[in-house]
């Protein structure tokens, strides 16, 4: 395999790999926690929510690694650190931010903080925590999209800012 097939490959690896994982986020958001605030008892809820997640976060750890390898790749065959110091890749800036977000998220958070406080929280007052949580998902959605956006804009030359 040629050297900008491999490059394309990893390019098309990142796509897919962006494509499940916030395809996933906005599943969460927008499906599954609108439909968990209507079931009726509490415990129906947590343990609805943390089977289904809970299959999602395994899902979006691979992705989000497989994402941040072929991004880093990526940077590296186009020599593009310097990037980082230019405010016309927000995009790179944003990509980066994202990833450092859900990957802090998935792989020490949740199942070293989060997971704990949800349970108790939830217990506690099932409203409340899901409208937080539902809140936080908006969020991460939100800035996940506009990455996207920016991203496939900037990579083919519209970068919004001159
Ligand atoms: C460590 C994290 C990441 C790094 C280092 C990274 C790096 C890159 C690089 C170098 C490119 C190609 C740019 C070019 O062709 O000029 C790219 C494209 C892209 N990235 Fe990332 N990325 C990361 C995370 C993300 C995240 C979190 C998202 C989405 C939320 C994302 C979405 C995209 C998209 C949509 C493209 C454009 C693909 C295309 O239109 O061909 N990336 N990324």
């Amino acid at each position: 395999m040629e050297q900008h097939e491999l490059f394309t490959l990893a390019r098309v690896l990142h796509v897919l790999a962006v494509i499940l994982w916030i395809g996933g986020v906005a599943m969460v958001t927008t499906v599954l926690i609108p439909a968990i605030k209507k079931l009726a008892s509490k415990e129906n809820q947590i343990s609805t929510f943390e089977q289904i997640e809970g299959r999602f976060a395994l899902q979006a750890k691979i992705t989000t690694l497989i994402t941040g390898l072929t991004g880093f790749y990526m940077l590296y065959e186009l020599d593009a650190w310097d990037r980082y110091l230019d405010y016309r890749f927000w995009w790179v800036h944003a990509m980066t931010f994202v990833w450092i977000i859900f990957t802090v998220i998935l792989y020490v958070l949740e199942p070293f903080v989060l997971h704990k406080v949800f349970k108790k929280y939830a217990n506690k007052n099932p409203g409340k925590t899901f409208r937080i949580m539902h809140r936080l998902h908006w969020v991460l959605l939100t800035i996940s999209l506009i990455t996207t956006a920016g991203a496939v804009a900037g990579s083919h030359g519209w970068f919004f800012v001159k």
